[in-house]
């Protein structure tokens, strides 16, 4: 039975679907766009982005990459596109990334930002952040004495061997588990993606937290390029869809059990339970302009958007930091790692397992690296959604885009582009940053630009400082692999980074 209705769907329904959403609207509502250049799937619908082909480079710098979606690789584009007072809003892609009630990430309406966004932004003031210190502190211990026992079995040329991504994973969902849920997910501990899922009224159950998110990072994508497709996803064949919705309600499900457990504690705080200091903390307290508190399905989302956002964005970048740092080294032999583990040296006592945020806050060279690693992995790479919202349009690169048009910048474009960064442009050189061009430095797009942009970028600083500074410092690395391939979602997520480590300071 399933099956026959399967094959109605795909056999009778999809090309008719797919003549009124995509043949229909190139001949009749599209025609401005026709004279740019793209790939020919662009012209007709978002399909040629919903299979992951975002390199767009060979046709230009300003191609049509979807019916309605332009892109524009330029760090002229980013300022019309993203800057603060320009009109734009969020595209409705981003609707597919709604679950429960609409949170900072997601949540479109203009006025609706600007009233969470107040709420937010007051969790990640500076004194804020200062206060999450510990609960870092507490993950890195645990990580490094899970990296200890690792390198206490070293191979035959002296270096224990492991992927240092899923490590790079545990302690980033670790650290955003305890600060926006209260309480680490343990995967640290475990060395495995393990969360506990309750939904309400349900017992706990275990599922696996990082594999979760990324699936629902691609089901969400791929439905917010295809909107249509979205009342029929549970039905289509393909698990990617089912298994992908299922992750959707099992994250609901880790964010609604930390909720509850936090509100119950509050209530025990009374009776001398001590409060923490975390995200959760700052959003149950926050009010908005009007003195009004959240209620409890927004904490839901606005936690469950902490988890989203905090975390495989951390472990991505903290991997690909630590691949292009020894990359570098493998490139130019002497000039990245000892003049790294110099600075931490001066800085960071020899005994001391882990940093402090205070001793690395302020490293250059430390910080030289973790931006040229950036620049050179993309962690969010792809061009963000943003609709035109002026009823007379707008000019960017000598084109009129009307009112409607989806445009966007791609961030690993921007990175990658010699005319901005030299011929060199391919190359891990942390220097170059000391005499940035005011194009470049405006072309250095991690944390996106404007109103909408992250939002956290203070703690992921704070974290990657205290993840990589206490990393060097520690060990000393040996990088087995030749290349960082990339799995492209919405955040581009190494595969695996093979490495060998070796403790560099054998304690009293
Ligand atoms: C290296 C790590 C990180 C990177 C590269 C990163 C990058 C970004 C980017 C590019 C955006 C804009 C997304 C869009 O417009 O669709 C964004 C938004 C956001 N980020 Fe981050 N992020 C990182 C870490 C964090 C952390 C640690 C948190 C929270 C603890 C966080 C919370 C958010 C939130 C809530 C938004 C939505 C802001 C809004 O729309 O007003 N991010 N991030």
């Amino acid at each position: 039975m399933m099956l026959l209705f399967h094959a109605i769907v795909l056999g009778l329904l999809l090309p008719i679907w797919a003549f009124c959403y995509w043949i229909l609207p190139y001949f009749t509502t599209y025609k401005h766009l026709r004279h740019l250049p793209g790939p020919f799937l662009g012209k007709f619908s978002n399909l040629w982005l919903a299979l992951g082909a975002r390199n767009g480079q060979k046709y230009g710098r300003v191609v049509r990459v979807g019916f309605n979606h332009v892109s524009i690789a330029t760090p002229e584009g980013l300022r019309v596109v993203y800057a603060h007072g320009n009109g734009f809003l969020k595209d409705i892609f981003y609707n597919a990334f709604i679950s429960g009630v609409p949170g900072l990430f997601n949540v479109r309406d203009r006025a609706e930002h600007t009233r969470k966004r107040k709420i937010v932004a007051h969790a990640f003031s500076p004194g804020a952040v200062h206060d999450f210190e510990p609960y870092m502190s507490a993950n890195l211990q645990r990580w490094v004495n899970q990296l200890d026992r690792i390198a206490a079995t070293p191979g035959k040329d002296g270096y224990a061997r492991l992927n240092i991504m899923p490590w790079c994973t545990f302690i980033a969902f670790d650290i955003i588990g305890d600060l926006a849920f209260g309480a680490p997910f343990g995967m640290v501990s475990r060395g495995r993606d393990e969360c506990e899922s309750a939904r309400p009224g349900e017992p706990a159950t275990y599922v696996p937290g990082a594999e979760t998110l990324n699936r629902r990072g691609e089901v969400c994508s791929t439905l917010g390029l295809l909107p249509a497709l979205r009342p029929w996803a549970k039905h289509l064949p393909d698990p990617f869809f089912s298994k992908g919705l299922r992750s959707v309600k099992n994250l609901h499900g880790i964010a609604a059990a930390a909720v509850t457990k936090r509100l119950e504690n509050t209530e025990g705080t009374q009776s001398g339970i001590p409060q923490r200091r975390d995200i959760l903390e700052m959003l149950c307290r926050s009010k908005d302009a009007d003195g009004h508190a959240m209620q409890r399905d927004e904490l839901v989302s606005e936690t469950l958007t902490q988890l989203i956002a905090g975390s495989d964005t951390v472990s991505n970048t903290a991997c690909a930091v630590i691949y292009w740092i020894l990359h570098g080294e493998r490139q130019s032999p002497g000039t990245i790692v000892p003049r790294l583990q110099a600075e931490l040296d001066e800085a960071i006592a020899a005994n001391s397992s882990i940093s402090t945020h205070g001793e690395v806050k302020n490293l250059q060279f430390l910080r030289l690296c973790i931006d040229e690693a950036m620049r050179l992995h993309s962690t969010s790479a792809i061009g963000l959604p943003r609709i035109v919202t002026a009823k007379s349009g707008v000019f960017c690169e000598n084109e009129h885009f009307p009112e409607g048009t989806v445009l966007s910048v791609p961030s690993y474009t921007l990175h990658h582009t010699s005319d901005i960064w030299g011929p060199d442009v391919e190359e891990f050189r942390p220097e170059r940053w000391l005499n940035a061009t005011p194009r470049q430095k405006m072309s250095f797009n991690p944390f996106s630009f404007g109103p909408r942009a992250c939002v956290g970028q203070n703690v992921a600083h704070m974290e990657l400082a205290l993840i990589i500074g206490t990393a060097f410092h520690r060990y000393d690395f040996r990088l087995y692999q030749q290349k960082l391939e990339s799995h492209e979602g919405f955040s581009k997520k190494p595969v695996e980074c093979w490495v060998g480590i070796k403790l560099r300071h054998v304690e009293a």
